[in-house]
């Protein structure tokens, strides 16, 4: 008994938590000679086909950069219809579907004054409509950056009188978005980019990182189980010298 099926895939050694950078909606669109937004429209609809790979092979964590703290530059439009594909395809029309299947739905990210009342009822809806679900949890960073998400942490020790001596790494863990999401084991990139952008700093300290040329619209779960065994070939030493694959330091 190997565990790998026919597929290549180690179903013993999936990864717990898969992380993706959705990027190259922009030139996807581009490329068809389409308008930018028609982009989003297709990452929508790659974002549910993946999320719902990620269910079938098992991964309990599944998060994605929907929408940066930096995003806010855009032009309006371009803001207007993220925000409605957000809140309309994916936290209404998709909500129902993701919650038949299981699945629970948090965010990470900044509620800050530049998140429209609506959005926010939307993320509080489904959020509260899938809570008991079990499946799997997609968590949608959403006016999220990792540098604010760390300042932020730092503001709550501070305020809540912690004494500089007994902070340490489950301090500032404890005050993240969600503090109870595990660092994720796989962060994928899409569009042909190697950069982080500021997405999960505190969190991918020991992540194993994929990136793909496909461009988000295009990505479906046969790249997800591309990119999870691309990770199980790796070996995850966590900064130790021998092979302690798997191990959560
Ligand atoms: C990057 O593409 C992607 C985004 C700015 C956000 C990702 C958004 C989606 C996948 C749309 C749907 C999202 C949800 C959560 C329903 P880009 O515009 O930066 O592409 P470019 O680098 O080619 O210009």
């Amino acid at each position: 008994m190997t565990g790998v099926r026919p597929d290549g895939i180690d179903y013993r050694r999936i990864p717990r938590h898969v992380a993706c950078v959705m990027d190259g909606n922009g030139r996807w669109a581009t490329n068809r000679g389409l308008a930018r937004t028609e982009g989003h429209r297709a990452g929508e609809e790659a974002l549910f086909d993946a999320a719902c790979g990620a269910l079938e092979l098992g991964i309990s964590y599944f998060t994605v950069y929907a929408f940066s703290t930096e995003n806010w530059r855009r032009p309006h439009e371009e803001v207007r219809f993220l925000l409605d594909v957000i809140a309309d395809q994916l936290l209404t029309r998709r909500r129902d579907d993701l919650h038949r299947m299981g699945v629970r739905i948090q965010f990470i990210g900044r509620r800050d004054w530049r998140v429209p009342r609506w959005v926010v009822r939307r993320m509080d809806e489904a959020a509260a409509l899938t809570a008991p679900n079990r499946e799997m949890t997609l968590t949608v960073a959403f006016n999220y950056g990792g540098r604010a998400e760390i300042v932020d942490a730092v503001k709550a020790i501070v305020e809540e009188g912690i004494p500089a001596r007994r902070i340490d790494d489950r301090t500032v863990r404890r005050h993240l978005y969600q503090p109870e999401l595990p660092d994720p084991d796989l962060v994928i990139r899409t569009s042909g980019e190697f950069r982080v952008s500021n997405f999960l700093l505190w969190e991918l300290a020991y992540s194993e990182l994929v990136f793909t040329d496909v461009l988000w619209p295009d990505f479906r779960r046969s790249h997800l189980a591309d990119a999870v065994r691309e990770y199980q070939s790796r070996d995850r030493r966590y900064g130790n010298a021998g092979s302690r694959r798997d191990a959560i330091p």
